[in-house]
C-alpha cells in the first residue's frame, strides 16, 4: 500500500521522480485524468493494467510532449501529418503502423499498431518532457467506472494503488479523445469525441468512416476498448429524451428513495426544478453536458440514498455523439420509458 500524494503544479518534480523510478502518477488532460507509466518500462506499463483492474487484451494510447517523439515508435503516414497539425495538441488520438521492436506487447496488446496522443495541457507536456520517455495513459478511473474529471475522482478510485495525482483543476472537455484509425486505407472513427467525423473529413478533405457503437462481446472490435460496458457508477442509469421528462419527473416522485436527475438547464427551467435536491445541471449545450456528464454519476453514486439516475439524453447530431455513446454504455442502453410501460 503506497500513500498517493495529491500534486500541485509546483511539485511537478515529485511527479517526474516518481515516473522515472517506476511508479504511477495520474496526469491532467483536456479529456479525462489519465494514468500515466513510463511506456518504455514494462514493469510500468503493467502495474497500470493492475491498478485499474483492466482486461490485459485491450492496449494504451502513449501520450508524446511533441510531434517529433511519435516516429521513436509510430510510422507518421501524410494522413497523421495533416491531423496532428490541424488538431494537436488536442483530443485526438490516432492508431498508427508500429515501429517493430520498441514498445512491448504489454502497451500494444501484441497488435502491429499503436495509439498516439499529444494532450492539450501544458503541465503534462512539460511532465513528458521532463521524464525523457512518453506516457502510457488509460483514464484514470477503476476500469469500468465513469471516467476522472476531476483530481478527487481519480483519488477515490486510485488511492494506495498509485504514487501520486498531478492536480491542474477540472477538465475542460470531460469525455475521452476522438480515437481515429489511420492504418488502413479508410480513415475509422472508432470512438466518438469532442472532435467529429465531419471536422477530419474537412481536415483530409475526404470522407471518413465511423464505427460507433456499443459492440456485442462476441464481436471482434477494433478498438478493444469499446466492447466493455463502460464507464458505469454502481446506481442504475436510465436514459430521458427530451419529450419523456414529464413522466420522468412523476415517476421519480412515487419513489421511496430519491432519484437523481441530470438535465441541461433549459430542462430545469422548463419542469421548475432548480434548487431542488437531487438535481445535477448539465449546462446549457453539448459542450457543457459532456463536461458535467461524467462528474453528476460520480456525485449520485457517493449519495447512499440515491438507487436511480435518470439522464437526459441529447439528439443525435454529430456534435452530441460523444456525450450520447458515454451516456449509453453508462446506462447499459436503458431508457427511461422501460420504468413505466409493461
Ligand atoms: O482522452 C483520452 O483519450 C484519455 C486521456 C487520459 O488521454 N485516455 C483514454 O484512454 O481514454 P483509454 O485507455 O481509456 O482508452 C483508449 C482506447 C481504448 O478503447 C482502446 O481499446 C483503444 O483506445 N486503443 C488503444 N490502442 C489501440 C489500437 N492499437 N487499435 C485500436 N484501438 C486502440
Ligand atoms: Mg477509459
Amino acid at each position: 500500500m503506497v500513500e498517493t500524494k495529491i500534486w500541485t503544479a509546483e511539485e511537478l518534480p515529485d511527479a517526474v521522480k516518481a515516473l522515472k523510478r517506476g511508479a504511477l502518477v495520474s496526469f491532467p488532460t483536456e479529456t479525462v485524468y489519465g494514468l500515466g507509466a513510463d511506456a518504455y518500462n514494462e514493469r510500468a506499463v503493467g502495474k497500470v493494467y493492475t491498478a485499474k483492474g483492466r482486461p490485459s487484451d485491450n492496449p494504451l494510447i502513449v501520450h508524446v510532449a511533441d510531434v517529433e517523439q511519435v516516429s521513436d515508435f509510430a510510422q507518421v503516414n501524410e494522413w497523421a501529418k495533416t491531423l496532428m497539425a490541424t488538431f494537436w495538441p488536442g483530443p485526438m488520438t490516432m492508431i498508427l503502423p508500429v515501429v517493430p521492436g520498441v514498445l512491448s506487447k504489454t502497451v500494444t496488446g501484441g497488435l502491429d499498431t499503436v495509439a498516439v496522443r499529444l494532450p492539450a495541457n501544458d503541465l503534462t507536456r512539460d511532465l513528458i518532457r521532463q521524464v525523457g520517455s512518453p506516457l502510457v495513459g488509460p483514464s484514470a478511473n477503476t476500469s469500468g467506472r465513469p471516467s476522472p474529471t476531476l483530481a478527487k475522482h481519480v483519488y477515490h478510485d486510485l488511492h494506495g494503488k498509485i504514487a501520486g495525482v498531478l492536480d491542474d483543476g477540472p477538465t475542460k472537455i470531460g469525455v475521452e479523445s476522438t480515437v481515429i484509425d489511420l492504418s488502413t486505407d479508410m480513415p475509422t472513427v472508432l470512438r466518438p469525441g469532442w472532435i467529429t467525423p465531419e471536422a477530419i473529413e474537412e481536415a483530409l478533405g475526404r470522407s471518413v468512416m465511423s464505427q460507433s457503437r456499443v459492440l456485442d462481446p462476441s464481436e471482434a472490435p477494433k478498438a478493444p476498448g469499446m466492447k466493455y460496458r463502460h464507464y458505469a457508477p454502481d446506481k442504475a442509469v436510465y436514459m430521458v429524451g427530451d419529450d419523456e421528462w414529464t413522466q420522468a419527473i412523476v415517476w421519480a416522485q412515487d419513489q421511496l428513495s430519491p432519484v437523481g436527475l441530470m438535465l441541461p438547464n433549459a430542462l430545469i427551467a422548463k419542469h421548475q426544478l432548480a434548487g431542488m435536491d437531487f438535481v445535477w445541471s448539465l449546462g446549457d449545450d453539448a459542450r457543457s453536458a459532456a463536461a458535467n456528464l461524467f462528474a453528476g454519476l460520480r456525485y449520485f453514486d457517493d449519495q447512499k440514498e440515491v438507487q436511480t439516475i435518470l439522464v437526459a439524453s441529447m439528439p443525435a447530431q454529430s456534435e452530441n455523439a460523444a456525450y450520447n455513446n458515454r451516456l449509453g454504455k453508462a446506462s447499459g442502453g436503458h431508457f427511461a420509458s422501460e420504468l413505466w410501460t409493461d
